[in-house]
């Protein structure tokens, strides 16, 4: 406080004002000083010769210097740097821009609101005990002249603040690294999602393709358990033909030859009969002669002769359709009696088995070769033959009024296969018979006209060559039957009997 009247620095450098005024003067100073005292803002002030001429309560209490050791000192520096330097009220003093940049380099600047002030802000390690960052303003003290008589400096704590900013900047920069930390961690998992999709695409795919072959490996269980089924019948049926054609073959034996003999009875007795008719008229007494006629009229002799030929005729084709289905059963039963396994061309085989049922077919279909070039295969030829021949009578017996077309066709698949082909364009077969055809006896033709053995045959005849027949028909188009047939015989096959 008595500081407060030599707080005028250049008082000794204008004129001397009059007492009343010097006193208005002090009184005003006073004033001003106690004013400035009181404020809550930390000031200080210097004149030009940097000697401190105020120090308020504000100021002792930031940086923690008292009035008294300041006022009248140049030490001002002491408050904010462990060395001696000018701090911005001295730069203001200096009136020497390059100097601000020297002390202050990059973080002074002009202030808005006060011409000729600066302002800056800095960290101050040396106050209080772990430093402080302070705003500070410095303005240039003017007498009334505009002349230059000191600076004014008024310091603001603004460490809280920078503390908030260096916190809140520190959150931010926290902020990003995790943001930028789960944005990389989020792109992992994509990638890696993405990889389970492709995983899972191709599981699915894997799956997909073990189904079809799991169902495809399910239709051949299913097709070899009906080939079993069927095999199974042909061995019991089997039997029993062999059973039933056994016993029945001799007393058809007997009977037709016993035929032959009766027929030339027949002749010879007819012949006498002619004979005793002649000599009629040479009969002496005429009741003997009359009682002949009439025998003979009673019983129609003349029409006897004309019938018991025909008669004959009939029973003898009648024994000789016993005998056929006899043979078919023979031949069914043990088809490959007395044969031999040899190495052999199918084409000959099939060429003579169509001459033989040339009749057959003839007026009904033309029969046309479409041959595939074949090697040998080993099998039992006269059995193939059969095959055929029961594939070609049944084509040419599923063709209707109009005349049709027969094709038989072989080729080859691969090195262990040869196939034949016998298609037709007849009735087709109907779904319902389909299933049964191979089946022995099942036929849908006229009493007389089919044993229903053909295909049952064909079918023990292809297995024992451990071949296929396969169907493919339509009804109204036409049927094609394809017998395959292994080239070569496993070892246990090469000699003999099934
Ligand atoms: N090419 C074909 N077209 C139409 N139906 C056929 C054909 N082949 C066979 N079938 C049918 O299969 C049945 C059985 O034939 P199969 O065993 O040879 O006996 P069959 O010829 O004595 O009737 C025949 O009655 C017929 O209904
Ligand atoms: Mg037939």
């Amino acid at each position: 406080m008595n500081a407060a009247a030599p707080a005028t620095p250049d008082a000794g450098a204008g004129a001397v004002p009059p007492l009343a005024e010097a006193e208005l003067q002090a009184y005003a100073a006073i004033a001003l000083s106690e004013f400035f005292d009181g404020h809550p803002v930390a000031t200080f002030a210097i004149d030009t010769g940097h000697v401190i001429t105020h120090w308020n309560r504000a100021c002792e209490h930031l940086l923690g210097w008292s009035k008294l050791a300041m006022i009248g000192t140049s030490n001002h520096w002491q408050a904010f740097y462990p060395k001696q330097r000018p701090v911005l009220a001295d730069l203001i003093v200096a009136g020497d821009d390059r100097l601000l940049e020297q002390h202050y380099p990059g973080k002074y600047q002009k202030s808005a609101l006060i011409p000729g002030a600066y302002e800056a802000e800095d960290f101050f390690p040396n106050i209080g005990a772990s430093g402080h960052w302070l705003h500070f303003t410095a303005a240039p003290l003017r007498d009334q002249q505009g002349r230059v008589v000191g600076a004014i400096e008024t310091l603001r704590d603004v460490t809280e603040r920078r503390v908030a900013e260096n916190a809140l900047r520190r959150a931010h920069d926290n902020l990003e690294n995790v943001v930028e930390k789960r944005t990389a961690q989020l792109a992992d998992m994509n990638e890696r999602l993405q990889d389970d999709i492709r995983q899972r695409h191709l599981a699915e795919a894997e799956l997909r393709r073990s189904n079809l072959e799991l169902t495809e490996l399910n239709s051949q269980l299913s097709r070899a358990q009906q080939q079993l089924v069927q095999a199974d019948k042909l061995a019991s049926i089997g039997q029993l033909a062999a059973g039933v054609a056994h016993e029945i073959n001799n007393p058809i034996g007997y009977i037709f030859s016993n035929f032959t003999t009766l027929q030339t009875y027949l002749d010879q007795l007819f012949e006498m009969l002619d004979a005793y008719q002649q000599a009629e008229a040479d009969i002496g007494v005429p009741a003997t002669g009359a009682a002949l006629r009439a025998r003979r009229e009673q019983i129609d002799l003349a029409f006897l002769r004309e019938d018991i030929p025909s008669l004959m005729a009939e029973s003898r084709e009648g024994i000789v359709r016993v005998r056929h289905i006899v043979q078919d059963l023979k031949d069914f039963s043990r088809v490959d009696a007395n044969q031999d396994w040899v190495w052999s061309n199918l084409h000959r085989g099939i060429d003579s088995t169509l001459n033989i049922v040339g009749n057959e077919v003839k007026y009904k279909a033309d029969v046309v070769k479409e041959y595939g070039d074949i090697p040998d295969i080993e099998c039992l030829p006269l059995q193939i033959n059969q095959v055929v021949m029961n594939l070609v009578v049944n084509a040419a017996h599923a063709i209707g009024e109009q005349r049709g077309r027969i094709t038989v066709r072989t080729g080859s698949d691969g090195d262990n296969c040869v196939w034949i082909e016998v298609a037709d364009n007849g009735s087709g077969i109907s779904p319902d018979t389909l299933s049964r055809i191979f089946d022995p006896f099942f036929t849908t033709k006229a009493v007389g006209k089919g044993t229903g053995l053909g295909l049952s045959l064909a079918y023990g005849i292809v297995q024992k060559h451990g071949g296929h027949i396969d169907v493919e028909t339509e009804l109204g188009k036409g049927t094609c039957f394809r017998v395959r047939l292994p080239i070569h015989q496993p070892e246990a096959a090469g000699e003999g009997s099934p």
